[in-house]
């Protein structure tokens, strides 16, 4: 199982800021916003990940990730010459993913709580077709959003509907058997201009080959698509982190925890980094494992 992160786009919602760098390099209280959806593919058991963005932006993921090996992981990268569509990430990924399957998660999508299903539907993918995830919300007319039949089966999804037919918005989580690169490739441009994730499972859909699992009200999928949210996410985790002493989305101390990488390896990727409370809260790790 492969792993690809998307992370470009034109974040035109967040400007000024994005006209400096990218929406998914943007804070969320300590770190990054790009490390919870790369945790989550850590979390799933994912080494080898591929981040897509811009030409501007790509340079800075290099800085902040190099090849992956410090964290026992190896990263590549590819340029998405301009916002084309979420499902353009397997034409562009199609070497990556080579004949495996794929797990892509949107590098703005932040997913908190109890979270093994995801980390398992993950792992466990070695069956054909496509796996996604439905989650309640109060703005269904935002997101590619799923219709089920009175046995809970999904019956049609549809992106951005007007008269939307549930309010299950389908999460930026999507895992994919190898098919999804031919999928992809033989679609074509929506309305927008864009290769719609959404048509992708339509086709899973239309082959009864979709799998569509529920997420339940223990689990928190925040927004980031307005500086609001965005400071609202960031007061989440900064709650959270500070009342329990742990941080979330840390992707050393995930790398250790996971076997990525060894005690020594963790020992050496802490003394690398420069005095912060960051590499405070790592030794902390350290010294308790
Ligand atoms: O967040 C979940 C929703 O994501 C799904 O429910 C929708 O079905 C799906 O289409 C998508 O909705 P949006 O259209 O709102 O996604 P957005 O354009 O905001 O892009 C999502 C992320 O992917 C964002 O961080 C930017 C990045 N992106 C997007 C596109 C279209 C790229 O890097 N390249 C792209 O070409």
């Amino acid at each position: 199982m492969k792993g690809i992160v998307l992370a470009g786009g034109a974040g035109s919602r967040l400007y000024p800021i994005t006209q400096v760098y990218s929406k998914q390099l943007a804070m969320i209280y300590d770190k990054p916003l790009i490390y919870f959806p790369l945790s989550l593919l850590m979390l799933g058991g994912i080494k080898e990940a591929l981040i897509i963005s811009n030409t501007e932006t790509i340079p800075l993921y290099q800085k902040l990730f190099g090849n992956g090996n410090h964290l026992g992981m190896n990263i590549e990268y590819k340029v998405q010459a301009a916002p084309n569509g979420i499902a353009e990430s397997f034409v562009l990924g199609d070497e990556f993913i080579g004949n495996e399957s794929v797990a892509l998660v949107l590098g703005d999508n932040i997913f908190y709580g109890k979270l093994d299903f995801l980390y398992n539907a993950v792992k466990n993918h070695n069956e054909n077709g496509g796996i996604i995830f439905a989650y309640q919300v109060t703005d269904p007319e935002r997101y590619g959003i799923v219709e089920f039949d009175n046995s809970g089966n999904a019956i049609s999804i549809e992106e951005k509907p007007k008269n939307p037919k549930s309010d299950y918005a389908v999460p930026g989580l999507y895992i994919y058997d190898n098919s999804v690169v031919e999928i992809s490739k033989n679609l074509k441009p929506s309305a927008r201009g864009e290769l719609e994730i959404t048509d992708v499972n339509k086709v899973y859909l239309e082959q009864k080959n979709l799998r569509v699992e529920k997420i339940g009200r223990g689990v928190a999928w925040l927004d980031t698509g307005t500086p609001k949210s965005l400071l609202q996410a960031a007061n989440f985790f900064g709650v959270i982190e500070e009342r329990q002493g742990l941080k979330v989305a840390c992707i050393e101390e995930i790398a250790f925890a996971k076997n990525f990488i060894n005690r020594v390896e963790f020992e050496n990727l802490i003394d690398a980094m420069p005095k912060s409370d960051y590499k405070d809260y790592l030794v902390r790790v350290l010294k308790h494992s």
